[in-house]
């Protein structure tokens, strides 16, 4: 399980460390860095398939992702005896770090600006240093591995091994060391960071991938655009999760039932077959609202759960009175995977404290324009240290 998420210098989360809960609830105002927290940790999974840069680059490039206030924010900033201003000249490198902890092992990774070159890549940021330790607390004495630009360095039984020497600046070592005997804690954390799974605002538009004809095989993972919903569905009923799925779908919609059937070529089609219809109605014909929901308690009721999964605004279209039933899934899927849902809703937040009282709850909260966790202090906020490059 991960114990704690930490963010430096994305966007508004200037330095956030947030405790993790078998349930956690991330909410706060619009504008508070919810989205921004959920997006963090998208790009900590790209890392783990090469495409951390690339993520970056869609979402603007470096430059616009990094925190716009000043390097450090003074007591006098905060209590507005002075303006906010940047000091003249920066103390410590232009950094983007992400990393997280569980109880057994913990990953950091710090990009930065790219070296100047006359590369058409020049503008690419670069993976700067990697860091693997042993437990939460990155210490001298719990480090396991260290990436410095191009060095890769391992703790053998004398001292430290340099493993590799040119590791491409755009390349991480959780891509490129994939001897598992070499390096078991970095296979540990590739294992643990690609089996996260992401749900954000599925498409549902009349093109979206979840509307098409799709080919079904075995889908014990739905996919992050619902291309694969109807297989999806299908290996949930044939699952020990059947009647949860039923139950869940007619809990939501009045004795509503899903039904997939496959044609000759392998083709599966979703349906829903509604009290008072003649015939069922196919996924294209469903509302926005329905087929976002037959998506999510997909999602959450997978036979084979991810170790993670993290909802963006889960209830986005969903009606009022679907947020009692979304929260009973919600907190039912947390029996068998960690859930971290980040949500605006405060219908849901109360809900699922109603059903999951021992969930961790969060509010994200602005402060001269940077993110902080609602009344974390230095008590409450884990044991974090970034290291230096
Ligand atoms: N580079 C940056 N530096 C500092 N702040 C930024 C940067 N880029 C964006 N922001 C601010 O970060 C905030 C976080 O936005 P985010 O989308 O995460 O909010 P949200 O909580 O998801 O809000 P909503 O509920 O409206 O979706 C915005 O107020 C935005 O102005
Ligand atoms: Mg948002």
């Amino acid at each position: 399980m991960i114990t704690t998420l930490a963010v430096h210098g994305y966007r508004s989360l200037r330095d956030l460390v947030v405790p993790l809960g078998g349930l956690t609830v991330v909410t706060g105002a619009n504008g508070s860095g919810k989205s921004s927290l959920y997006q963090a940790f998208r790009l900590l999974s790209d890392t783990s398939s090469g495409g951390l840069v690339s993520a970056l680059a869609e979402a603007g490039g470096l430059s616009s992702v990094l925190w716009a206030g000043p390097e450090t924010i003074s007591r006098a900033m905060r209590n507005g005896e002075v303006p906010v201003q940047g000091k003249g000249s920066r103390r410590r490198p232009v950094s983007l770090m992400l990393g997280f902890a569980t109880a057994e092992f913990s990953y950091l990774v710090d990009v930065g600006l790219p070296t100047p070159s006359r590369s058409l890549f020049a503008g690419d940021p670069e993976l700067k240093r990697e860091v693997v330790w042993d437990g939460p607390v990155l210490r001298p004495a719990t480090t396991l591995l260290t990436r410095l630009r191009g060095a890769v360095k391992v703790r053998a039984e004398r001292g430290w091994e340099t493993v590799v020497e040119d590791l491409g600046p755009r390349e991480s070592v959780l891509t490129t060391l994939s001897d598992p005997r070499g390096y078991p804690e970095l296979a540990a954390v590739r294992a643990a960071v690609s089996s996260w799974r992401f749900h954000d605002d599925i498409r549902t538009d009349r093109r979206a991938p979840a509307r098409q004809p799709q080919i079904g095989t075995w889908s014990p993972i739905l996919d992050h655009d619902g291309r694969n919903l109807a297989a999806a569905v299908e290996t949930v009923r044939e699952s020990a999760w059947a009647t949860v799925l039923d139950g869940a779908i007619a809990d939501a919609f009045d004795g509503t039932t899903l039904e997939v059937t496959a044609s000759d070529e392998g083709l599966f089609f979703l349906s829903l077959r509604q009290p008072g219809m003649l015939r069922p109605m196919g996924v294209a014909e469903l509302s926005d609202g329905t087929l976002r929901y037959v998506a999510m308690a997909t999602a959450l009721l997978s036979p084979r759960p991810p170790s993670l999964l993290v909802l963006n605004e889960p209830e986005t279209s969903l009606h009022p009175q679907l947020t009692e039933p979304l929260a009973r899934l919600i907190t039912a899927a947390a029996h068998r995977t960690q859930i971290v849902v980040v949500t605006h809703s405060a219908a849901l937040v109360s809900a699922i404290g109603h059903e999951a009282p021992d969930a961790v709850q969060h509010e994200l909260v602005k402060e001269l324009g940077e993110t902080r966790v609602a009344e974390q202090g230095l008590l409450t906020r884990p044991t974090w240290d970034w290291g230096s490059r």
